[in-house]
């Protein structure tokens, strides 16, 4: 576990905001963006510390508040020691954003089916098991919950049958914890980026990376903050009277 700095001592007035994914990518930008905006960011990752402590030190040097913790979300016993752990974090859960997501692309006539259920288990089991757990820690005082979804789970991509799969049953789950959400104060919305300058775009084969562009009104492929920024907004009170959404950020790809 990495725990940084309080240059600013945490007060309980401080809302704390989970940020699963929090070390690289779409994920590490929402955890710096919401501790820029005053919340006490928890920060997830599975596997890659190295990437958490990078993450932990920007934060600190710009004086907010973070601590990251290795959480394996495909295990549901490690999500809730991991909820468990941040009930004993001064304040009170009021944001839970999902950027954990993995890719194992393939053509579907030759995908195993552990590529297939390997990427539901993170994108879309990962998801439910960490929103059931939000679900119980903000029952008391409301909260909002932002899941990660994709223009691949709207209008589904050869070689992504299991990404494809996952990220349409984000937008579905979505809209159907919304409904059980809203009585107890507890927004739920997702985001579709498009295309995205991850270490995740970066993987993709480099024919298909350079095409990308041409696809993209705007001309370009999407900025981690740029997400970061919709994170942020449909995680906090800006967007109170929204839920069951899925709000597509891809530079009007799908437009
Ligand atoms: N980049 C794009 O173009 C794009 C487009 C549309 C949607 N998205 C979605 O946006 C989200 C973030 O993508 P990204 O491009 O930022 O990905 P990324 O750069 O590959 O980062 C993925 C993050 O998820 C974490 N993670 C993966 N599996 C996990 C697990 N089982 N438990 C906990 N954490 C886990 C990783 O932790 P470690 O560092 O420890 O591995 C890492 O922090 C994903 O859901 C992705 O599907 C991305």
């Amino acid at each position: 576990m990495t725990q940084q700095s309080r240059q600013q001592q945490p007060t309980q007035q401080q809302p704390i905001a989970l940020v699963v994914g929090a070390s690289r990518g779409i994920g590490r930008a929402t955890a710096i963006e919401m501790a820029a905006h005053g919340y006490r960011v928890v920060g997830w990752y599975r596997s890659d510390a190295a990437a958490d402590a990078e993450v932990a030190r920007q934060i600190a040097d710009d004086g907010g508040w973070y601590q990251g913790r290795r959480t394996d979300i495909t295990d549901q016993q490690q999500v809730r020691e991991g909820l468990s752990d941040l009930r004993r974090t001064d304040g009170s859960l009021q944001a839970v954003i999902v950027s954990a997501g993995i890719t194992r692309d393939g053509l579907a006539g030759t995908m195993s089916l552990e590529a297939f259920t390997g990427v539901l288990q993170t994108n879309l089991v990962g998801s439910f098991l960490v929103a059931r757990g939000a679900l119980r820690a903000m029952r008391k005082h409301g909260g909002s919950i932002v899941l990660m979804s994709s223009t691949s789970g709207i209008r589904g991509q050869a070689g992504q049958t299991n990404y494809a799969a996952s990220k349409g049953g984000v937008i579905a789950m979505t809209q159907a914890l919304a409904k059980e959400a809203a009585p107890l104060g507890i927004r739920v919305n997702s985001l579709a980026p498009g295309f995205v300058d991850t270490d995740m775009f970066r993987a993709m084969d480099p024919r298909t990376r350079a095409s990308v562009t041409d696809h993209i009104p705007l001309g370009r492929v999407g900025r981690p903050a740029e997400i970061a920024r919709a994170a942020r907004f449909l995680a906090g009170p800006d967007s109170s009277y929204i839920t069951g959404q899925t709000l597509v950020i891809d530079g009007g790809m799908t437009s």
